[in-house]
């Protein structure tokens, strides 16, 4: 009797300590796009690099639904010369997302940084004409987003042509330069003929900051009464511990939604510093992470609050390993402005977010 009593407490416990772990592990599985699936698709920007590291890999798979290539789209690393196009990295992305189910945001078709040097030049080193660049520009357009048609359900179409510069409304590049702000429009045009299913973004930073908010809304009132096909706006979200605030979000999210435009959040990170004077101090680590924690924890409440606006949310990089702010605006600033650490545990903001309140 006593050799039965002991077989089936050791089985009980036994049983129960199954049910335990598989609850431990169906709790750790669940990542940030699960505990946001009645709200938004979650979004991480990759390199080819991180799609191949089996560690970061998991990790993708288990928090995000949806990629933007960080950097393999961008006019220069995919349009390298006027007659060649690079697809390998970019196609190494979709293929990634393809295999997986997850959707990809196209990043992007028309910018001012890292474009190709041939684009704006004729054989003899000349700036071309406008005809030209609109010819070129057309080209790239229907090229790259006819490649990945059906796969890619979102393009930035234009990042970054609102200046910052109280007393001009556009940003005085080589495409503003040559065409005025037609390119704006055409590149919206040029992208809806290739693919017309295609979600169209017009993304840009300092959104929520209220004379460049103006803007950004000025250019895009202009669109939409023109009939421009523009569907959306993405706040690229390069935030700070303690900027913006709540108000400033809410003020913007509802500015561009008057227009009918749905808004994403496309680049999101939150740097730990709050100017570039700031260095990396190991004193004051705690206390920075506790203060980006809590405005995680507020923009993601806002988030939720206007879900029927936001179409997206998408973080600029997977971890602390590796983040682009570790090089900007600060060269050789470690920085630490993501949701996981750089050994890809999750950080006090991630619970911040996942935990509704
Ligand atoms: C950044 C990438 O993260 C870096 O790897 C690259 O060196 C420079 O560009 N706004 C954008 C993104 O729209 O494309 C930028 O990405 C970050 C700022």
């Amino acid at each position: 009797m006593a050799k039965y009593k002991f077989i089936i407490v050791i089985t009980a416990l036994g049983l129960f300590t199954a049910a335990g772990s598989a609850m431990a592990q169906s709790v750790t599985e669940k990542g940030l796009k699960d505990y946001y699936k009645d709200y938004f698709p979650i979004g991480v920007a990759v390199s080819p690099g991180a799609l191949k590291d089996s560690a970061e890999q998991r990790l993708i798979l288990q928090q995000f639904n949806s990629l933007t290539p960080e950097n393999a789209m961008k006019m220069g690393p995919i349009h390298p010369q006027e007659n060649r196009y690079n697809w390998k990295d970019a196609d190494a992305i979709v293929d990634f997302a393809q295999a997986h189910h997850l959707r990809v945001r196209g990043h992007n078709l028309c910018w001012h940084t890292q474009t190709p040097d041939w684009i704006f030049r004729d054989k003899d080193d000349k700036l071309v004409s406008k005809e030209i660049l609109l010819q070129r520009l057309k080209d790239h357009i229907h090229t790259v987003v006819n490649r990945y048609k059906g796969k890619i359900y979102a393009w930035d179409v234009v990042n970054e042509a609102v200046s910052d510069n109280n007393d001009q409304l556009l940003r005085n590049s080589l495409w503003y330069q040559i065409c005025g702000e037609d390119f704006i429009f055409k590149a919206f045009q040029y992208a809806h003929e290739a693919d017309p299913k295609a979600v169209l973004f017009y993304n840009d930073y300092g959104t929520e900051q209220p004379a460049k908010r103006e803007r950004i809304y000025q250019l895009l009132k202009k669109m939409v009464g023109a009939g421009i096909p523009v569907n959306a706006v993405g706040l690229q979200g390069h935030w700070s511990v303690n900027d913006p605030s709540q108000e400033n979000l809410i003020t913007t999210i509802k500015r561009f939604a008057s227009l009918g435009l749905k808004v994403q959040i496309t680049e999101l990170d939150i740097s730990v510093y709050q100017n570039d004077k700031d260095i990396d101090d190991s004193d004051l680590i705690t206390e920075r992470l506790q203060k980006q924690a809590e405005q995680y924890a507020k923009v993601f409440k806002v988030f939720r609050d206007y879900k029927q606006y936001i179409t997206g949310v998408t973080f600029w990089n997977v971890s602390d390993r590796h983040t682009w702010l570790d090089n900007f605006p600060v060269r050789g600033r470690k920085n630490y402005p993501l949701l996981f650490d750089q050994n890809l545990q999750p950080k006090k903001a991630y619970w911040g977010v996942v935990n509704f309140k």
